[in-house]
C-alpha cells in the first residue's frame, strides 16, 4: 500500500526548559558523571548459556565464553585492553542472502536498561553487542551512529501480534511483511505471534503453517504462541512436541468465541495441568463465551446490529468473571497464567489481587487499552465504530486507559501488547448489518511504543526504565529469552532503538507504515520517536526510514521451565504440599445402604451388630435390654463416631435457642 512508504510527519520540539531530568541533552554543556559501563550492568554468570541461538560464528561464540570469565566490575584499561583483543577484521553477516556491515558504534547516548540509566556507547559486532561503555576502542571501518541527546534501549518486544490471521470468514490485512516492517518502524524489534489451529485440526501442523507464512516475509524477530482451541490426548501429546522441539512455552486458551475456539472449563483445567507438566505458560483470553452468546442474542432481538453491540454483548464483568475463573483454575494446578489483553479496570484489579494473594499471574494490556477507548462505538461513522471492534472489547469508562497505564508503572501489569490483527474497511463491512459478523481487531504493532512514552513517561507515570520494562524487558523474562532480548548488556542480540524524546509526530493512517487504511490512535500527538533502530546489528531504520528487507527477521525459539516463572513454583509446591493428619482409623459402625443410597430399612450397621448382643429394636434404636458391660473392657461403645450420651436433642431445661446445642 503507497501510504505504507510514506513518512510520518516529524518535528522536533525542542522545549528545554520543561525537560525531565532523565532526558539526554539536558545542560549539556556542563560536565556530568558518567558512569562506567559495561559489566556495570552486573554480568550474571551463564547468562548467556543456550540462550544466544544465532552466534554467527565460532570465533563470537569464543569471544562470548571469553566474556563469561570476566568479573563483574573491572577497570576501564581493561575493557578497553579486552576489546582491543576481540577486535577481528571487518566482514560482513550473510541473513537471507542479505549482507550487511558487522561493526556498528551507537556513540553519545543515554543507555536505559529496566534497572538503571547510564550515558555510554554501545559497540555491536556480528549482530551481538560487544561492548557498552565509554572511551570504546573502535576498528577502522565501524559505522558510527551519533546518538548524543537520545535514549538507547532495547528493542521493543509485541508479545501479541496476529498477522495476516484467517480470521471471522477472511484474513487480516496486515501480513508478516508489512506488520514486521511497521513494528520496526515504531521501535518494535521482536514480535509474539499466535498459531491457532482450527477446532479438531493439528497444533504441529497450524504451528508449521504458520512458519511458512512468516519465515520468508518477517523483518523483525519473532517466536510463536500456540492456541489449544480445542482437547484431546493427541493435543496433550502434540503439547509436548511443540514445548520440547519445536522451541514453544505458551499456549493461548479461549474462553470465549463459542462453537468456535472456546474451551469448557473441564477442558481448561486439563490444559492449564498439562502446561504446568511441561513447563509452559497457559495464556487465557478471559471472556465468559456463553454470557456472550446470550447477551448477542437479546442484543440482536432488540434490533441493535450495530457496533455499539460488540461492546453492550461483552461487558466488563464478563471480562473479569473470566479472568478471575481462569486465575482460581490455573491455581488450582499449580500453573502460572498470563492473561491477554487485558482490557478493564475490573480485570486488571483481579490480576493486581490475585498477585497479591500469590497467584503466579501475569497480565498483559495493550497499545489500545492504554491509549483509546470504548466511547468510539458510539460514534455516528458505522466505519469509525467498527474500525474497534475487537475483543475483549475497549471500554466506554474513559478512565480505563489512565488506570490501566497506572497499574502498568506500579508492577500489578507486566508486559504490553497490542492483538495487532488488523481489517481493512471492506473487510469490517461484512459485519455491516450484524455487529457478530464484524471482524474483531484493531492495529497497534507500530505505534505501541510511542503511545506508551506518551501516555506512560511524559505523563509523569513512569520513568524510561520503567518504560524499558514493560515495552521489553519483561516480555523477555516472562517467555525465557533473557537477555538475549531485552536487555542493553555485552552478549545480548543488538536490538535496540535509539530515541528521540523530544520529536514529536501526529499519529495517521495517511503516514503510518502499516496496510491497514484505519488507525485507532488517528490525530494523537506523540512525543518518542524511532530514529535508529538496529535489529540483529543492523540499522534497519535510519532517521524514520525503514529499511528492512522480508526474511531479515529470524524465528525465536521460547525455551520452557523459565527461572522467571517457575523458579518459585517448586520450592512453593514443596512447603505447601498437603499433610496427612495422622490418626487411629475409624473402626465404628458404617452405614449400609440399600443401593438408592438409603439406609437399609433398620439398618443398624455391622460393627454396631457386632458391639451390641442383642438386635435394634423394631424402630431401629439400641436394645436397651442390652447391657453396656463386656467382657473386652469397652463399657461404651467406642467403635461408635458419637457416643450415645452425648447426642441429646432436648437437653435438661429444655432447648436453648442459642447455637451452643
Ligand atoms: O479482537 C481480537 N482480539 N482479535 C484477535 C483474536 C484474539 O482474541 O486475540
Ligand atoms: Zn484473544
Ligand atoms: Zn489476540
Amino acid at each position: 500500500m503507497s501510504s505504507g512508504l510514506r513518512r510520518a510527519s516529524r518535528h522536533q520540539e525542542e522545549k528545554d526548559d520543561d525537560v525531565p531530568q532523565w532526558i539526554p541533552g539536558l545542560g549539556q554543556d556542563k560536565p556530568k558523571p558518567r558512569t562506567l559501563g559495561t559489566s556495570f550492568f552486573g554480568y550474571v554468570p551463564d547468562a548467556f548459556v543456550e540462550k544466544t541461538p544465532y552466534l554467527p560464528s565460532e570465533q563470537s561464540a569464543d569471544a562470548l565464553k571469553k566474556e563469561a570469565t570476566v568479573e563483574p566490575v573491572k577497570a576501564a584499561e581493561q575493557v578497553e585492553a579486552s576489546l582491543e583483543q576481540e577486535i577481528v577484521q571487518p566482514d560482513s553477516i550473510e541473513r537471507n542472502g542479505q549482507s550487511a556491515q558487522n561493526r556498528l558504534l551507537i556513540k553519545g547516548g543515554r543507555v536505559v536498561n529496566d534497572d538503571m540509566m547510564q550515558d555510554a556507547d554501545v559497540y555491536i559486532e556480528d549482530g551481538i553487542i560487544k561492548q557498552v561503555g565509554t572511551n570504546l576502542h573502535t576498528p577502522g571501518g565501524t559505522r558510527v551512529i551519533e546518538a548524543k541527546g537520545h535514549l538507547v534501549m532495547p528493542g521493543g518486544i509485541d508479545t501479541h501480534t496476529h498477522m495476516q490471521m484467517p480470521f471471522m470468514g477472511t484474513q487480516a490485512i496486515d501480513d508478516f511483511y508489512t506488520g514486521t516492517r511497521a513494528a520496526l518502524a515504531g521501535g518494535t524489534t521482536m514480535i509474539m505471534d499466535f498459531a491457532l489451529p482450527q477446532r479438531g485440526e493439528s497444533l504441529v501442523e497450524a504451528f508449521h503453517r504458520w512458519r511458512t507464512w512468516a519465515d520468508p516475509k518477517v523483518c523483525c524477530d519473532y517466536a510463536l504462541h500456540v492456541g489449544v482451541t480445542w482437547w484431546s490426548d493427541k493435543v496433550a501429546e502434540e503439547m509436548e512436541e511443540l514445548t520440547n522441539e519445536l522451541g514453544v512455552n505458551s499456549f493461548k486458551m479461549f474462553m470465549a468465541y463459542k462453537d468456535t475456539w472456546q474451551l469448557c472449563d473441564e477442558d481448561l483445567l486439563q490444559s492449564f495441568k498439562r502446561c504446568r507438566e511441561l513447563g509452559a505458560l497457559a495464556q487465557v483470553h478471559a471472556e465468559n463465551g456463553d454470557a456472550i452468546k446470550e447477551n448477542t442474542k437479546k442484543l440482536l432481538d432488540l434490533g441493535i446490529t450495530g457496533p455499539e453491540g460488540h461492546e453492550l454483548s461483552r461487558p466488563e464483568e464478563v471480562e473479569a468473571e473470566a479472568t478471575n475463573r481462569a486465575c482460581v483454575l490455573a491455581n488450582q494446578v499449580g500453573c502460572p497464567l498470563y492473561i491477554v489483553h487485558v482490557m478493564s479496570k475490573s480485570a486488571a484489579d483481579i490480576v493486581s489481587s490475585k498477585r497479591k494473594q500469590g497467584h503466579i499471574v501475569f497480565g498483559e494490556p495493550i497499545a489500545a487499552s492504554l491509549g483509546t477507548d470504548g466511547t468510539h462505538y458510539y460514534h455516528k461513522c458505522w466505519r469509525h465504530a467498527a474500525a474497534h471492534v475487537m475483543g475483549p472489547p475497549l471500554r466506554p469508562d474513559q478512565s480505563t486507559p489512565k488506570y490501566l497505564m497506572d497499574l502498568l508503572a506500579n508492577g500489578d501489569l507486566q508486559t504490553t501488547g497490542t492483538d495487532n490483527c488488523t481489517f481493512s474497511a471492506s473487510q469490517k463491512a461484512l459485519g455491516k448489518d450484524d455487529f457478530t459478523k464484524i471482524p474483531n481487531g484493531v492495529n497497534g504493532v507500530e505505534d505501541r511504543m510511542s503511545v506508551i512514552w506518551e501516555k506512560g513517561v511524559v505523563s509523569g507515570k513512569m520513568d524510561p526504565c520503567r518504560f524499558v520494562a514493560v515495552t521489553s524487558t519483561n516480555a523477555a523474562k516472562i517467555f525465557n529469552i533473557y537477555p538475549k532480548k531485552g536487555r542493553i548488556a555485552a552478549g545480548s542480540d543488538a536490538d535496540i532503538v535509539v530515541w528521540n524524546p523530544h520529536a514529536t509526530r501526529v499519529i495517521s493512517a495517511k503516514t503510518h507504515h502499516q496496510a491497514v487504511d484505519f488507525n485507532i490512535f488517528e490525530g494523537m500527538e506523540v512525543h518518542g520517536i524511532a530514529e535508529y533502530v538496529v535489529c540483529h546489528g543492523r540499522v534497519v531504520v535510519e532517521e524514520g526510514e525503514v529499511r528492512a528487507n522480508s526474511g531479515m527477521g529470524k524465528y525465536v525459539p521460547t525455551p520452557v521451565f523459565n527461572p522467571h516463572v517457575y523458579g518459585r513454583l517448586e520450592e512453593r509446591e514443596r512447603a505447601n504440599t498437603p499433610c496427612k493428619v495422622e490418626r487411629a482409623p475409624y473402626d465404628g459402625p458404617v452405614a449400609q445402604l440399600n443401593g438408592q443410597g438409603h439406609m437399609q430399612e433398620g439398618g443398624i450397621p455391622s460393627q454396631q451388630d457386632a458391639f451390641y448382643t442383642r438386635g435394634p429394636t423394631r424402630s431401629g434404636g439400641v436394645n436397651l435390654h442390652d447391657s453396656s458391660f463386656h467382657v473386652s473392657g469397652a463399657q461404651v461403645n467406642d467403635k461408635s463416631p458419637k457416643r450415645p450420651s452425648v447426642k441429646v436433642n432436648n437437653p435438661p431445661g429444655g432447648r436453648s435457642s442459642g447455637s451452643f446445642w
